[in-house]
């Protein structure tokens, strides 16, 4: 079961993502975290190029870069952890690309991206996705928080990029409302998680191993 976590930097998704493994774990199932870009050597690089601020990285260099660091997370990664059986929950996925650089840098038709996106991690579709939605301002506010790192190259996109991203995240939860959640993550954590915790017990999840024993 492949569940993904997505929204815009400062939102919320990485501190869900972490609640939603441990309460898993202490279920007993058998869980894979991975955020994006990154997850394997190949893709922990491509992150730490993709995010320094002192390079340049025009828009289709930028898709290919994202994409080369998915396609290595999926095979080393992913593909083994589903077919073991684990429950796998990524910090990002493809619906990141879609938002950020189909719409925040418009470099492809989303027809186009959406076909690429699918070669590119082997036709894999999330069982479900978390979108946790907040507006630019509360996320930009999060984000320059006392002990935040300094701004990564994305972060230091335009106000209208991240008005677009949150937009086109808006309406890819609504395309595809089946396997979209959206939830109001200007909510507290706890109540945030709950609703997400909720959804979960309606997905089929597999019978933890260690509860098959007799
Ligand atoms: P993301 O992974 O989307 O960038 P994080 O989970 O790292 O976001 O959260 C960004 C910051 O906002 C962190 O300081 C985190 O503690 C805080 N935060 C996360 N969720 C909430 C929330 N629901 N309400 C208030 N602050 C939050
Ligand atoms: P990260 O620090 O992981 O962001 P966050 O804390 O919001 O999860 O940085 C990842 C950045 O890369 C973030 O700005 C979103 C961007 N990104 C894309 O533009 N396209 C993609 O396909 C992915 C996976 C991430």
């Amino acid at each position: 079961m492949l569940l993904t976590f997505e929204g815009i930097d400062g939102s919320g998704k990485s501190t869900q993502a972490r609640l939603l493994v441990e309460r898993l774990q202490a279920e007993g199932h058998r869980t894979l975290l991975v955020r994006e870009p990154g997850g394997t050597d190949l893709s922990e690089r491509l992150r730490t190029v993709l995010l320094d601020p002192d390079l340049r990285i025009d828009p289709m260099p930028e898709l290919l870069l994202f994409s080369a660091a998915r396609a290595q997370l999926v095979i080393e990664r992913v593909q083994p952890a589903l077919e073991e059986g684990r429950i796998v929950i990524c910090d990002r996925f493809y619906d990141s690309t879609m938002a950020y650089q189909g719409a925040g840098r418009q470099v492809a038709d989303a027809a186009w991206l959406r076909a690429f996106n699918q070669r590119v991690v082997q036709e894999l579709v999330p069982d479900r996705t978390y979108l946790i939605d907040v507006d630019p301002v509360t996320a930009a506010a999060r984000r320059s928080e006392t002990g935040a790192p300094p701004a990564d190259r994305m972060e230091t996109s335009s106000d209208d990029f991240y008005t677009r991203v949150t937009d086109a995240y808006r309406a890819l939860a609504a395309e595809e409302s089946e396997r979209f959640v959206r939830l109001d993550g200007a909510r507290a954590v706890e109540a945030i998680h709950t609703r997400i915790w909720d959804d979960v017990q309606h997905l089929g999840l597999p019978t933890p191993p260690d509860r098959n024993l007799p």
